[in-house]
């Protein structure tokens, strides 16, 4: 039999989550399948996942757009996805199904992966670029992880605003694009959490990166193309940067670890998903 994991979103013919999860079952040695389960808009997301109980899945991700419409049709959500109000992981313990959101932390680890001085240096000023559902779950991950000083800049304030209310003792400023723009001498982590820059507009960038800190991180969660325009601003302007494709991996090595308590070390996946993506 094995194990039996499934992905549900549309569109996901191309999703990397089949190539990462098949790669976690061979590396614990756990015999399984993770197939994608595309809902097209005009099927039901209800009767889909009564299906999947029925046929005693093991766990499943969820994706765009379901990460919201999920959560009524679940047993039990736990902290992290109530918090961000979205579900992208569920857990089938014993015919209950636990949602989890297993984005927010995923991207707490990768930084803290690839930047381990950060760890237990959390006083760090950081800059969220954006306040989408992304930012959300970036922001309640920093702050859960024990990341205080959380600057937020939008287009759209009012949403910046919701989000500030995550981080009850936060010290959060709500400032413009163009205010963070000039202030980005004052960060020493900036992340771009919007889709700006993805494939087809690859000459798109939030803001302009002009000057950095030494040492500042610069982080942009887009992976199409792997170094965006961003990133590559902020590489000529001196910064270090960290990859959106790395997100990616974290967040599904935390599903795992959660469908199947097996932590999954993943340097050399790092490498060859850039190559898949390149
Ligand atoms: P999500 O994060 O929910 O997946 P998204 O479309 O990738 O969604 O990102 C939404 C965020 O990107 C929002 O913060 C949005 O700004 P508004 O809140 O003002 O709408 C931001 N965004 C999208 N396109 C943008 C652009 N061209 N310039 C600036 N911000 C943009």
């Amino acid at each position: 039999m094995g194990l039996n994991f499934q992905l549900i979103g549309y569109p996901i013919k191309h999703s990397l989550s089949p190539w990462i999860h098949q790669q976690f079952l061979r590396k614990a040695n756990l015999e399984g399948t993770y197939v994608i389960n595309e809902i097209t808009p005009s099927e039901s997301v209800k009767e889909r996942i009564e299906q999947m109980k029925r046929d005693n899945v093991d766990g499943f991700n969820v994706t765009i757009p379901y990460k919201q419409e999920v959560i009524p049709y679940l047993d039990k959500i736990d902290d992290s996805a109530k918090n961000v109000g979205a579900v992208n992981t569920v857990l089938n313990k014993n015919g209950k199904l636990i949602g989890y959101n297993t984005d927010s932390i995923g991207y707490v680890r990768s930084l803290e992966n690839k930047y381990p001085s950060l760890e237990g240096n959390q006083s760090v000023n950081i800059l969220l670029l954006g306040a989408g559902g992304a930012a959300r779950g970036i922001y309640y991950g920093l702050y859960q992880a024990g990341y205080k000083n959380i600057d937020i800049a939008n287009r759209t304030q009012e949403k910046a605003v919701e989000i500030a209310k995550l981080g009850s003792r936060a010290t959060t400023r709500i400032i413009t694009l163009k205010d963070a723009e000039h202030d980005l001498l004052d960060y020493d982590v900036i992340i771009q959490t919007t889709s700006v820059g993805m494939k087809p507009n690859i000459h798109e960038s939030i803001i302009s990166i002009r000057e950095v800190k030494p040492g500042t991180i610069v982080s942009d969660i887009v992976y199409q193309p792997i170094k965006t325009d961003f990133l590559t601003q902020a590489e000529v302007a001196g910064a270090k940067l960290h990859f959106g494709h790395t997100m990616l991996l974290y967040q599904a090595q935390y599903a795992f670890e959660i469908w199947t308590g097996e932590t999954i070390q993943m340097e050399k996946m790092d490498k060859e998903l850039q190559q898949i993506l390149e």
